[in-house]
C-alpha cells in the first residue's frame, strides 16, 4: 500500500498555505499564495474572502503535485486560520456580503467604548474570558449588521450566515457545512467558554441573531468530507492558528508555553482542563478539544504588531528591501542609541488593551541612524514579549523557565538573543518552525487515527537553536523602564 500523508491548510493574515506532512511530522511540500490587503480608511483592514477560497482551490492540487502524491494518499485535512477575522455570506448563493473584516481592524473602537460603559459588560467578559476590545469578532459582527441596509432582517431569517475563516473554508470545501471549532468560537466574545456553547447573554448584548452562527464542534473530530479542493478527504480538525502552533509545539501539558512571532505575536500557556481567570490584561481561550473529551484551556498574551512592524519598516519607510535585512542593519550598531519604537498601530493589546493608543518613536536625536531604528524595531518585539511574560507569570503563579518560539521572525538570530536577554530565560526554537500547519496536521491526523496519541507526537519535536540570556541585569532594568516610559507616550498622544 502506498504511503499516506496529512495536509494542513494554514489560512493566515497575509497568505494561505497548503502543506503536506508525513508520518514523522516532516514537511514534504508547501504551496503558498499571498492575498491582497485592503486598507480603505485609517484603521480599517479587509480581505476578499472569495480570493482566499480561490487560493485554497489552486494551492491544494499544487501541494499534492509538488509532493508527488495522489488524493487517495491524503489521510485527512486540518485547518489552521487567522482568528477573529469575520465574514458574512448569502446562504443561497454562497457569495460574501462585503469583504471580511480582519482582526487588526479598529473601526469598532467607538462601539466598543459604548458597550464597555454598559453595566453588563463585565459579565460578558466573565462569560467569554475576553476583555471587550476591537480585536474580537462580536463587535465586528454588530458593526456589519448595523452598517449594511437590510442585513439584520436577512440574518434573523437565516438567509445570511457568518463565520471566521475556518467556517468560510469548511463551508466551501464541503459545499454547505456551517460549522466552527471551539478555539475559533472562543475568539468571538459570543461563546460561553465554560459551557462551550453560544451564550444567549452575549448574543443579546451584541445584538447578534443566533440563526446566522455556525454549529460549534470540538477542534479534533469531524468537520465533514471535502467535495472541493480535496474531494473525498475527511476534514479532521480546525483550530485557530495560535492554538495550532501550541499543538504543533507539542505543548500538551499544563505549564508548557510557546510564543509565535508572525504579523503579531501570541504567547499561549497551556492551563489544562482548568479555565484560569484571566488577569493582568491576559485572556483565557480554548487551546483545543478532542471530540468526546473535556476542553484544554490556555492563557494568552496577544501582541498585535511585531512582524507587521518589520513589514512597515520595509514597505512604508523603505529602509530595507526584504525582511531578513533588518537583522543585518540592526547589527551595524551596538545599541538603540536611546531610541524606542512602540508600534501601537492597532492600539495596544496585552497587557494594556488600549485600542485608541497610537504608535510613537521616542528619543530621536541627530545621532540616530537607520541602524538604530532597525534595532528599535526588533527590540519592540522583545519588550512586548517581556510585558506579556510578566503578566503570564503574575496570572499563573508560575515562573516561565524557558520560552519555546516559532514563526517567521524566529529566523532572526539577533531578535532571539534580545528576547532571551530581556526575559532572562533561555529561548528555544524547534527544528520544525512551521508549527501552525504542523499543529493542524497533527490534530487532523489524530482525528482519523493516522497518529495514535499525543505521546507519539512529542518524539517529533527536536531542538534546532537555543539562546541564553547574556544581558547585564542593571542594563535590562534601565532599558525596560525606558520602554515603559515610551509605552506611556502612546497613551499621552490620545486626543
Ligand atoms: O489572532 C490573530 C492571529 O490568529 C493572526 O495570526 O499568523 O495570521 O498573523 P497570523
Amino acid at each position: 500500500m502506498s504511503e499516506r500523508y496529512v495536509v494542513a491548510i494554514d489560512q493566515g493574515t497575509t497568505s494561505t498555505r497548503c502543506i503536506v506532512f508525513d508520518r514523522r511530522g516532516q514537511l514534504v511540500s508547501l504551496a503558498q499564495q499571498e492575498h491582497k490587503q485592503y486598507f480603505p480608511k485609517p484603521g480599517w483592514v479587509e480581505h476578499d474572502a472569495m480570493e482566499i477560497w480561490r487560493n485554497v482551490e489552486r494551492l491544494a492540487p499544487r501541494a499534492l503535485r509538488q509532493a508527488g502524491i495522489a488524493l487517495d494518499q491524503v489521510a485527512a485535512v486540518g485547518i489552521a486560520n487567522q482568528r477573529e477575522t469575520t465574514v458574512m455570506w448569502d446562504r443561497r448563493t454562497g457569495l460574501p456580503v462585503g469583504r471580511a473584516i480582519i482582526w487588526q481592524d479598529t473601526r469598532t473602537d467607538s462601539l466598543v467604548h459604548e458597550l464597555s460603559a454598559q453595566p453588563r459588560a463585565a459579565r460578558i467578559t466573565d462569560i467569554s474570558g475576553l476583555p471587550l476590545a476591537t480585536y474580537f469578532s462580536g463587535p465586528r459582527l454588530r458593526w456589519m449588521l448595523d452598517h449594511t441596509p437590510g442585513l439584520r432582517a436577512r440574518a434573523e431569517r437565516g438567509e445570511v450566515l457568518c463565520g471566521t475563516m475556518e467556517t468560510w473554508l469548511i463551508w466551501n470545501l464541503t459545499r454547505g457545512a456551517h460549522v466552527t471549532d471551539v478555539t475559533n468560537a472562543s475568539r468571538t466574545m459570543l461563546l460561553d467558554v465554560h459551557t462551550l456553547d453560544w451564550s444567549d447573554d452575549a448574543l443579546d448584548f451584541f445584538g447578534i441573531p443566533r440563526a446566522m452562527l455556525p454549529e460549534v464542534r470540538a477542534s479534533i473530530g469531524a468537520f465533514g468530507t471535502a467535495c472541493e479542493a480535496f474531494p473525498g478527504v475527511r476534514i479532521g480538525a480546525a483550530l485557530g492558528d495560535q492554538q495550532a502552533a501550541l499543538f504543533g509545539q507539542t505543548c500538551f501539558t499544563p505549564g508548557e508555553a510557546k510564543c509565535t512571532y508572525g504579523t503579531g505575536s501570541f504567547l499561549l500557556l497551556n492551563t489544562g482542563a482548568e479555565l484560569v481567570r484571566p488577569e493582568y490584561g491576559l485572556l483565557s481561550t480554548v487551546a483545543y478539544q478532542v471530540a468526546g473529551a473535556p476542553a484544554c484551556y490556555a492563557l494568552e498574551g496577544s501582541i498585535a504588531i511585531t512582524g507587521s512592524l518589520v513589514q512597515w519598516f520595509r514597505d512604508q519607510l523603505e529602509l530595507i528591501s526584504c525582511a531578513p535585512e533588518i537583522e543585518t542593519l540592526a547589527r551595524t550598531v551596538a545599541d538603540n542609541g536611546g531610541c524606542y519604537i512602540v508600534p501601537a498601530f492597532s492600539g495596544l493589546y496585552a497587557p494594556h488593551w488600549r485600542s485608541e493608543a497610537r504608535g510613537v518613536i521616542v528619543g530621536l536625536t541627530s545621532y540616530i541612524t537607520k541602524g538604530h531604528l532597525a534595532r528599535a524595531v526588533l527590540e519592540a518585539s522583545a519588550w512586548q514579549t517581556r510585558e506579556v511574560v510578566d503578566a503570564m507569570n503574575a496570572n499563573s503563579g508560575l515562573t516561565l523557565k524557558t520560552l519555546k518560539v516559532d514563526g517567521g521572525m524566529t529566523a532572526d538570530n539577533l531578535l532571539m538573543q534580545m528576547i532571551a536577554d530581556v526575559l532572562d530565560v533561555p529561548v528555544v526554537r524547534p527544528l520544525a518552525v512551521e508549527t501552525v500547519s504542523l499543529g493542524a496536521a497533527y490534530a487532523a491526523g489524530l482525528a482519523v487515527g493516522y497518529w495514535p496519541d499525543l505521546d507519539g507526537l512529542r518524539g517529533n519535536w527536536h531542538i534546532a537553536g537555543q539562546w541564553m540570556p547574556a544581558m547585564d541585569p542593571r542594563l535590562r532594568e534601565t532599558e525596560y523602564a525606558n520602554w515603559q516610559r515610551a509605552v506611556q507616550r502612546t497613551f499621552d498622544w490620545i486626543q
